[in-house]
């Protein structure tokens, strides 16, 4: 999961600039996305997620980690670029239901990344996503991701990168 995890971090780091929506109001007048999603963020972010997991493909392969799911090029990019597109898709409805940019959105603001990974990954690479995902994969990443997110939010938070501790 790696390389789905750390695509938003990085994403936080380096955001800024030009918003994916341009500024652009939706039809109910609201921000289509948001301030909170640009496109240094969304490319620097996905090619954050896209190394670590080439990283990990060496790692593996160096060291001969045979316990680690065999990761290829394909599911990193999957896995790191679901994650921020789920993140958006996540914005817009955030949006549609009239939070601001920034406020707390439950469960959705933690599980976006799985779910844009997931879905990316059946799209793109379903034999790969069903021998990796066993049952017991999936209740793990379903309990780490909250946890990693909520830990990950208030270390933003406290070195300032974030402005809400969520
Ligand atoms: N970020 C970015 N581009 C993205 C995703 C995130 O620039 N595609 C940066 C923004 O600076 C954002 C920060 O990462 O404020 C934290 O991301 P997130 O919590 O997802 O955004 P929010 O500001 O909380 O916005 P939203 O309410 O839309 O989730
Ligand atoms: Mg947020």
């Amino acid at each position: 999961m790696l390389p789905a995890y750390i695509p938003n971090p990085v994403a936080a780091l380096s955001g800024g600039g030009t918003p994916i929506d341009l500024g652009k109001n939706y039809s109910d007048g609201r921000r289509i996305f948001g301030d909170g999603k640009t496109f240094r963020g969304l490319i620097v972010g996905i090619l954050a997620g896209i190394m670590t997991g080439l990283f990990l493909i060496w790692l593996s392969a160096a060291y001969s980690l045979t316990y680690l799911p065999v990761q290829t090029l394909l599911s990193v990019t999957l896995l790191a670029t679901g994650a921020l597109l789920g993140d958006l898709i996540k914005s817009f409805f955030k949006r549609r239901l009239g939070r601001e940019r920034g406020t707390k959105w439950p469960v959705a603001d933690q599980y976006d990344l799985v779910a844009g990974a997931f879905i990316l990954l059946l799209i793109g690479d379903s034999s790969w996503f069903f021998a990796v995902v066993s049952l017991p994969v999936l209740v793990i990443i379903l309990v780490i991701t909250p946890v990693l997110h909520r830990v990950v939010n208030i270390i933003g938070y406290l070195f300032r990168v974030k402005e809400v501790p969520w």
